[in-house]
Formats: C-alpha cells, structure tokens, sequence
C-alpha cells in the first residue's frame, strides 16, 4: 500500500477538468492505498479571498468531494489550514528553494502576466507550499492533471536536495499518477485547450450545474463553419468537442460525428445538442447528491474534524523526524 496525497485549490465549484484530471483518480485510489485528500486554502490567500469567499469555497469543495464519491471513512479528507504543521515545512523548505527555480515557474509567470498587480511572495513560492503538502506525509503518488507536472518535478527536486544535504533517503520522491497513464487535460468551451476556471469561468462545466444551464454553455460553444475538404485536421475548438464528447457519449454516437465531419457533413448544432444530452445524464447524480450535501452543516464539518485529527498524526510524525534531521534536538 502506497501513500497517496492530493488537493484542490478552493475557488468554488468542481468542473470537469478538475473531475477527470484529479478527482475520478482520489475515488479510485481510496480503495487500494493510504490516501489523504486536502482542500488547498492556504494555497487560496495568493488571490486575496474575502473570508465569506474562503469559506464558502472550502464548503464546496468539500461538498464535491463527497458528492464525488470520496468516503471520509477510506480516505483521509482534510483542510490544509487545520494543518498547520504544514506551514512549518514549507518555512524549511523555502530556505533551500532558490529564486531562480521559483521564477521560471510557469505558473508563476502566468500569473505575472494575469494578475500584474499582485505578485506577491506567496505566488513565488507556491511549488514549495505544494511540496510541503505532498511531502508532510511522505507522499510516493500524486494524482493530479497535467498542468501539474511541472510542481511535482520541483517537488521531486526539493526532496533530492533535502535528502542529499542531510545525508539520509528521508523522503521519496514522489510521482504523479493518472489511472489513464497519461495525465489528462480536458479542454475549454471557449476554444482553450485547459478547462480552467481561473482562466475563464465560462470555459467550464460544473457537476453542479442543472440542465438548462449545461445546454445553454455547450450550444455556445466555439466551433467554426464546418470543414470543406473530407478528413481535414480539426481545428482546436473543433478537436474540443470531441474530446468533451469521448468524456460523456458513447463510443458510437463519438464515431458517428466523426464520420460526418470526414464527409464534409457535420452540423455542429446537432452535435452540440448530443453533447449536452450526454453531458446532463452525466452531472445529474452529482447534482444530486450536491444539493443533498451542500445544507448538511453538522455532517461537513464532522467529516473536516476527522481528517484534520487523523492527518495530524502523521504531520507531527513528520515534524518531529524532520525537526532532528535539520538539527533541532533538546540538549
Ligand atoms: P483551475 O485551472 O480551474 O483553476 P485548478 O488549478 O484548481 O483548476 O485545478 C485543480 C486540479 O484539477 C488539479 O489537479 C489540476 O491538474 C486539475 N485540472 C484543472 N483543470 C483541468 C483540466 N482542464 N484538465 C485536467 N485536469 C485539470
Ligand atoms: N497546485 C494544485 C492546483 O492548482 C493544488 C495543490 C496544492 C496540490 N497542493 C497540492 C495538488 C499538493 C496536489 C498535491 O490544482
């Protein structure tokens, strides 16, 4: 049995880039290994949330979670911010974390570029907070979408370098894991590659969205005007579709579409209303089981209670190895 370790970052509700990229792996992984599950709201505070915004957010998270299918009694389902021996880790961490690696991070420079006007310390050092997270309960997998394989590998690096400067194999390195072998990158409705909801919200399908909501996004969805040579390469949005439709129809109804464009005959109305069918049946149980879960107050924060206290054993196993590793021992 390995340890499994892995987190969100609460900005509201789950989409399904964030189910196929992390979450449909911590449901399959909570039955075979020692998982622990966070919600990042320390990760939160680069943004500068409102504390009702915060809150709030952590709620559904939690709630998606759930509604997802992770059982509090498999795996461990914890807030970040009720950890706080993670803080303390990321503190030795950062001292041998280099400005240099930090800056040519590629989300850090994603951020220079949206949010110019806040680039504060917390965004610089936002891989050694991920590391602290992942290492406190000395992680060997990761499961995460594919815009995180650059933060593993910096993981990874830390670890090496702790484990090398004090001489002893203390941590593993740990890897990202996808149940698909390749890690997966569901695309946007906007004409993105990435369905983010940092990016553009209104590039996302929520698990909780109802279904007049669902058709209202998948019909305006970018496409073009068709293809007017047979089998062309579909352009990016076009490819788009296709993808977002192989996550909810069916195999036929996917080869079917594909037929037409190679013909030169597709109408995307049409195929746009077969994605919206497939994808309403899809979120429904999730929707359901959200709207069951979100007003349950006493259950939610009975599920964070018992994370945070069996998380806590293992980061304070972590700390006190780690605080004589570095040298802070009584005399
Ligand atoms: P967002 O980009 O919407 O703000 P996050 O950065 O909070 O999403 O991502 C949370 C988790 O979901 C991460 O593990 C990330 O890799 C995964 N994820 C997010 N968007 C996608 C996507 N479009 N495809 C696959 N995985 C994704
Ligand atoms: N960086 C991740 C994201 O944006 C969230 C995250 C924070 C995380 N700490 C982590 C993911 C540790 C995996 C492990 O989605």
């Amino acid at each position: 049995m390995k340890t499994v370790v892995s987190g969100i970052r609460p900005t509201g509700n789950i989409h399904l880039g964030n189910y196929f990229g992390a979450i449909v792996n911590f449901v399959k992984m909570q039955h075979e290994h020692q998982c622990y599950f966070f919600i990042a709201d320390y990760h939160s505070l680069t943004t500068h949330p409102t504390p009702a915004d915060l809150n709030d957010n952590v709620r559904k998270v939690l709630v998606n979670y759930l509604a997802a299918g992770l059982d509090p009694e498999k795996a461990i389902l914890y807030r970040q911010s009720d950890l706080p021996e993670t803080a303390e880790l990321y503190l030795f961490l950062n001292m041998n974390a280099y400005i240099g690696e930090l800056q040519r991070v590629a989300s850090f420079k994603d951020k220079i570029r949206s949010q110019p006007n806040n680039v504060n310390a917390g965004l610089l050092t936002y891989p050694t907070l991920m590391a602290a997270d992942i290492i406190i309960h000395k992680a060997h997998m990761v499961p995460v979408g594919k815009d995180q394989e650059q933060h593993l590998e910096m993981t990874r690096n830390f670890v090496a370098r702790f484990n090398n400067m004090y001489q002893t194999p203390y941590f593993p390195e740990p890897l990202a894991f996808s149940f698909g072998e390749d890690l997966v990158k569901v695309p946007g409705l906007d004409g993105s590659t990435k369905m983010s909801k940092s990016e553009n919200e209104n590039s996302c399908i929520y698990l909780s969205d109802e279904a007049s909501v669902i058709r209202k996004k998948i019909m305006r969805a970018v496409s073009d005007s068709g293809p007017t040579e047979p089998n062309q390469e579909k352009p990016i949005p076009i490819q788009n579709l296709f993808s977002l439709m192989k996550i909810v129809s069916k195999e036929e109804t996917l080869n079917f579409f594909d037929e037409q464009y190679n013909e030169c005959k597709i109408r995307y109305g049409d195929m746009k209303k077969q994605i919206a069918e497939d994808m309403i049946v899809f979120c429904a149980p999730f929707r359901e089981r959200i709207l069951e879960l979100e007003n349950d107050t006493a259950y939610l924060q009975k599920v964070l209670d018992m994370g945070a206290e069996k998380a806590h054993i293992s980061a304070a196993q972590t700390l006190k190895e780690v605080r004589d590793i570095i040298g802070f021992r009584k005399f």
